[in-house]
């Protein structure tokens, strides 16, 4: 696509000039002081998720620079290209299309394909779930989704996040790990007869996954399990794989489906296994609802384009290298690993679609923790610490704990309180951070523990806060199945516009391919100890670990 990468535009020397004469010192404090109305034009309604914007480092003549700068990259030609089918993963000559597995039925590409393979899979779900947590062999209590990467992390995300809606006669367990301990573990708590194991790998090779499903099938016939073909399920593009493995029942799924962004097809179906076919149908929709926000909405009032926007000016003029995602909902707990994959995974790229090395960075560093277990952790850090970490707030106005049968109106009462308790922390964490504390202030404080040997202004120096540390807020009214996948499909689109203007390919991943293969060297090594031709820290290593 003829497009100019970000740093050959006009807009890029603008961008530049502009950072050095407002960007580099502005200070929100001051900004809001200048702009009475900064909250109201920096606030942006998507489907289901609200952003405020205006706790970001940057102004409206920033704003105005990166739109420039979307536009001159082609953004929303790009953004259709994508959408239409068009080979954006050129290196493995691919469509990038897992939008359409949002579409309603009849609409968008491949959709007789997509609805058939949903069809079949969400009438296996109700058949299951019609029986579930009943007593009589064959009726399932325990699920159990082996799998790695995008083929885990969706589902085990979701899951939780959606734990009132989940049937209550079934136990969802996410098995990832090459290590046995994790497989094990689980296997500890659940019964043959009664047990699904989902085997779900998009090429059905991965060494972890099909590791742990041979392990899982050993157990199955060790425990007495004979129906292979009523227990193990696949969800994969390698239907003949799954097959060859003894598995009958497979749901598939196609290579313009990326791993990280698969969690809407086939791969669901712990999801839907849990939620029910009409929530599952209500998560596509939320998806799709943010698809046509993303499509159709101006650049200035697209939420997945500014946040994207705002991720090129934050890496690439404020020099931040990470972020830091803290939702204050527990349910939301995995989402940092989700999105680790989906950010770093996809933008985590050093050469740019042509393959010529970048001048500047891409993918940032994403981590977090939910709210407000990471406050007595690393928020420390957050506030005080020698580098600006940006911050996102997710809050949810409505609690969604599940409300047990024996739930008293007091108990009620003191789980509700607890919920304005969280929306306090998220609300206060943010203003800390922003605010920030002077020396003056802190002095006038009365101190808690009297250090007699320390002057009292030294103690202040280290009770100041610096303030002005840049933050985003995403409030959500309520976690549902439509809210979430809105959600995570504005973060998929937020990642696929920094890509974007980068230049790079979002869709490939070849950064994991290279330990992939040492690793197929070193695995009999390990038994053999045969280190011959190993660099010698290998070497060393191995003779170690024998
Ligand atoms: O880690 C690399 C990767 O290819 C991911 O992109 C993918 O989600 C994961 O491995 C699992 O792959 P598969 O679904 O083929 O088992």
């Amino acid at each position: 696509m003829a497009f100019p990468r970000c740093d050959q535009t006009v807009a890029w020397s603008a961008l530049s000039g502009h950072f050095e004469a407002h960007g580099r010192d502005l200070d929100l404090r001051q900004v809001f002081a200048d702009n009475p109305d900064r909250v109201q034009r920096l606030g942006i309604q998507a489907p289901e998720v609200f952003g405020d914007l205006s706790r970001v480092h940057w102004d409206v003549a920033t704003l105005r620079h990166l739109l420039d700068l979307a536009r001159e990259c082609g953004l929303e030609a790009r953004r259709d290209a994508m959408m239409a089918g068009e080979v954006m993963n050129t290196t493995e000559g691919r469509a990038v299309l897992h939008t359409a597995l949002r579409a309603p039925r009849g609409q968008g590409p491949h959709s007789q394909q997509v609805h058939d393979v949903l069809d079949r899979m969400l009438a296996f779900v109700e058949n299951v779930r019609t029986t579930a947590g009943g007593t009589a062999p064959g009726q399932i209590t325990d699920v159990v989704n082996i799998g790695i990467g995008g083929s885990d992390l969706g589902p085990q995300m979701v899951v939780p996040a959606l734990d009132a809606f989940v049937h209550p006669g079934l136990n969802f367990h996410f098995v990832s790990n090459a290590d046995g301990q994790d497989l094990a573990s689980v296997l500890r708590k659940v019964r043959p007869e009664h047990t699904l194991f989902v085997i779900a790998s998009k090429t059905f090779t991965t060494q972890e996954t099909m590791a742990n499903a041979v392990a899982a099938r050993q157990w199955f016939a060790d425990h007495g399990g004979t129906d292979i073909a009523r227990h193990f399920v696949a969800t994969t593009t390698n239907v003949e794989a799954a097959a060859a493995f003894g598995i009958t029942q497979t749901f598939g799924f196609w290579d313009w489906v990326g791993g990280r962004f698969s969690m809407w097809s086939a791969i669901g179906l712990p999801i839907a296994l849990a939620l029910g076919s009409s929530n599952f149908h209500a998560m596509l929709a939320g998806g799709h609802a943010m698809d046509e926000h993303f499509a159709q909405t101006s650049l200035a009032h697209n939420l997945p384009v500014l946040l994207g926007l705002m991720d090129v000016w934050y890496r690439n003029f404020k020099g931040y290298s990470s972020r830091c995602v803290v939702p204050y909902h527990h349910g939301l707990r995995r989402l940092p690993a989700y999105l680790q994959q989906l950010v770093m995974e996809s933008n985590g790229k050093r050469v740019d679609a042509q393959g010529a090395p970048l001048p500047f960075g891409t993918s940032d560093v994403l981590w977090g923790e939910a709210g407000t277990n990471g406050q007595h952790a690393f928020f420390q850090m957050l506030h005080q610490g020698t580098d600006v970490v940006p911050v996102e707030f997710l809050l949810v106005r409505q609690p969604s704990y599940r409300a047990p049968g024996s739930m008293t109106p007091a108990l009620r009462a003191l789980l509700d309180q607890q919920h304005h308790m969280l929306l306090a922390n998220g609300l206060a964490q943010a203003q800390a951070l922003m605010w920030g504390k002077t020396a003056e202030e802190a002095l006038g404080e009365a101190v808690p523990t009297a250090a007699p040997d320390m002057p009292a202004e030294a103690i202040a120096k280290h009770r100041t806060f610096p303030g002005n540390r840049p933050s985003l807020t995403l409030l959500m009214d309520e976690v549902t199945p439509r809210s979430l996948g809105a959600l995570v499909v504005l973060y998929e689109h937020r990642t696929f516009v920094s890509g974007a203007l980068w230049g790079i390919n979002s869709f490939d991943q070849w950064g994991v391919e290279l330990g992939k293969a040492l690793c197929k060297d070193l695995l009999p090594r390990l038994c053999s100890g045969d280190t011959a031709g190993l660099d010698a820290a290998t070497a060393a290593m191995i003779a170690r670990l024998r």
